[in-house]
């Protein structure tokens, strides 16, 4: 608890552009939740290089991030959204942490599994204790909650357990997350594979839909999305394009699946493809709009970081110090 809310604590790589997946999925939620909650929003660029970076373009899109955060909804006064990197503390709990956690846990993660395959020349240390520097995000926060993806759920299980081991040890030091998995737009599917989850790492660009993408070519994505041979809007686990892109539609108008199959009774795929086209431009044209203005505004961005890294410092280095004497280290004397 801080401030008489639960924390809320999450956050992004800063790898790519994100997706409609990344917004509907995560973003989206983020901002309704930051009333009911006091909210960290980290955007996660030490994570980001357990895989080769260009630096050049890693701090580039670690400050695109963070604006997109803003343009999305995400009020940098009442929440606090920083980068990773500027708050030492997550690497040094993640130190501590890392004593705390098995190899065995560690091998059992199957996005370490995953990435290893993927990038079989660089299966470096980082990438296997990951899900540590996760937990310590987390951890330092006291977080309450944490909304995240499936493909991460395995991570706040972990982190978790790595709580209530340390507490088992030391007492009551950390508070033990609940994960938070959204309601709608739990998972935005490609446009060309439906059974494949969205991802911007596709190498078919019409298989998803950048959140800069213009109006035309969110259009043409949506006109090729790949559907089925029949031509009724139904929801069902046979139609996985239909039913994605009757998940989208839901989620960008709040409209249930119901009322959506009511409203396209009749209606051809062209006609429900173009409705969900024109809907996710109208949810996307105006946080490129305001993406385009806060970019123009160099200073308002550069307070928002250096502001909200000293708030956050502030709290995570609570929580460090509190470890560090539990576990015997000495404090500084000044
Ligand atoms: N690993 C997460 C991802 O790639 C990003 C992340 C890092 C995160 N630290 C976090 C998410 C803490 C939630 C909480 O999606």
């Amino acid at each position: 608890m801080l401030n008489g809310k639960k924390v809320l604590y999450s956050g992004m790589q800063s790898t790519g552009n994100l997706t409609i997946g990344n917004y509907l999925g995560a973003l989206k939620n983020w901002v309704n939740l930051s009333d009911e909650y006091e909210c960290f929003f980290m955007v996660a660029n030490e994570h980001s290089i357990t895989v080769r970076q260009d630096p050049a373009e890693l701090r580039k899109r670690a400050r695109a991030l963070l604006t997109l955060y803003i343009a999305a909804g995400i009020d940098p006064e009442k929440n606090c959204l920083y980068y990773q990197s500027h708050v030492p503390a997550h690497a040094e709990l993640a130190w501590i942490l890392n004593c705390y956690t098995y190899m065995g846990e560690l091998s059992r993660m199957t996005q370490y599994k995953d990435k290893s395959a993927k990038h079989a020349d660089n299966i470096n240390a980082g990438l296997f204790t990951y899900p540590v520097l996760m937990a310590a995000d987390i951890l330092l926060f006291q977080s309450d909650v944490v909304p995240v993806g499936i493909d991460q759920k395995q991570h706040l299980e972990l982190t978790r357990d790595i709580a209530m081991r340390f507490n088992s040890i030391y007492g009551d030091v950390f508070t033990v997350p609940e994960a938070y998995i959204g309601e709608v737009g739990r998972r935005i599917m490609s446009l060309q594979e439906p059974e494949k989850k969205m991802s911007k790492s596709d190498e078919n660009p019409n298989a998803y839909i950048l959140m800069m993408d213009d109006k035309d070519t969110i259009i043409r994505k949506f006109k090729r999305a790949v559907t089925d041979s029949e031509t009724c809007i139904k929801y069902s686990e046979s139609k996985p394009g239909v039913s994605n892109l009757i998940d989208i539609y839901a989620s960008c108008t709040g409209k249930s699946t119901a009322e959506i199959e009511k409203e396209f009774e009749g209606k051809g795929y062209g006609d429900f493809k173009l409705a969900v086209g024109e809907t996710v431009t109208d949810v996307l044209v105006p946080i490129q709009q305001r993406f385009a203005d806060l970019e123009k505004n160099k200073d308002y961005i550069d307070s928002v970081i250096k502001n909200n890294a000293e708030k956050a410092s502030y709290f995570a280095n609570k929580t460090l110090r509190k470890v560090q004497k539990k576990v015997g280290f000495p404090e500084l004397i000044r």
